[in-house]
């Protein structure tokens, strides 16, 4: 086990100026201030097809299987869409199993471009929940998104947060994706296991 724990965040927002990644972002800067090993898993770099489970090595996602896999923690970021999480990050976690999952923390964080978050994260928390992942109590929604962060060239990706609450509550994200990456909860004591054990 490393001392500098390995993090991944996962951004599900394909958008170019997308505040899911600005924040996942600084989620990952506090979570390397902490002293961790950080990576950024665009999905608009990887080319995944709709997950077809008759076919083996589909596009990328051996690839960002094994980032998952290798993670100690992964900080699953989405837009809101349509009161839930994006396609492209259900997409990204239909190649996911126990196998990607099991011990590793997982930090959830949901930008609303309107009022709402919590049904994203409840979706998200109950799909993490599904393949074993652990996933923190500490989580972070943003509504309103464009109203959250000003242009700053000296902050991250370029915005900082008009709330210095709110980069609190973010940038706490990173540091307990740090604190818990090696813990060990024992979610379930079978593989055989159904989802909902
Ligand atoms: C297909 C689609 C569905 C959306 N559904 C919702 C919604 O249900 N609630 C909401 O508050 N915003 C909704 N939005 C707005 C996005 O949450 C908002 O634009 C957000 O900033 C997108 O995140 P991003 O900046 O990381 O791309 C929707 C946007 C799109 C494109």
């Amino acid at each position: 086990m490393s001392d500098s724990p390995a993090i991944l965040a996962v951004c599900g927002s394909l958008r170019e100026e997308s505040y899911t990644r600005t924040t996942l972002e600084y989620v990952l800067e506090a979570a390397a201030a902490a002293g961790a090993e950080t990576e950024l898993l665009d999905l608009r770099e990887y080319d995944l097809p709709v997950y077809d489970p008759d076919v083996d090595d589909q596009g990328d996602g051996e690839e960002a299987m094994r980032l998952v896999r290798e993670a100690d923690a992964v900080v699953l970021g989405t837009p809101v869409y349509h009161g839930s999480y994006s396609g492209a990050l259900k997409n990204f976690h239909d190649y996911c199993g126990w196998d990607e999952y099991e011990d590793t923390t997982v930090g959830l964080v949901a930008i609303a471009g309107g009022g709402s978050y919590g049904s994203t994260l409840d979706h998200l928390r109950i799909t993490v929940r599904g393949v074993h992942g652990w996933v923190l109590p500490h989580q972070v929604g943003i509504r309103s998104a464009s109203d959250k962060f000003e242009a700053d060239p000296d902050a991250v990706d370029g915005r900082a947060f008009v709330d210095d609450s709110l980069e609190e509550r973010v940038e706490k994200l990173g540091r307990m994706l740090v604190e818990y990456a090696y813990i060990d909860p024992e979610v379930t004591t079978s593989r055989t296991a159904a989802a909902d054990d």
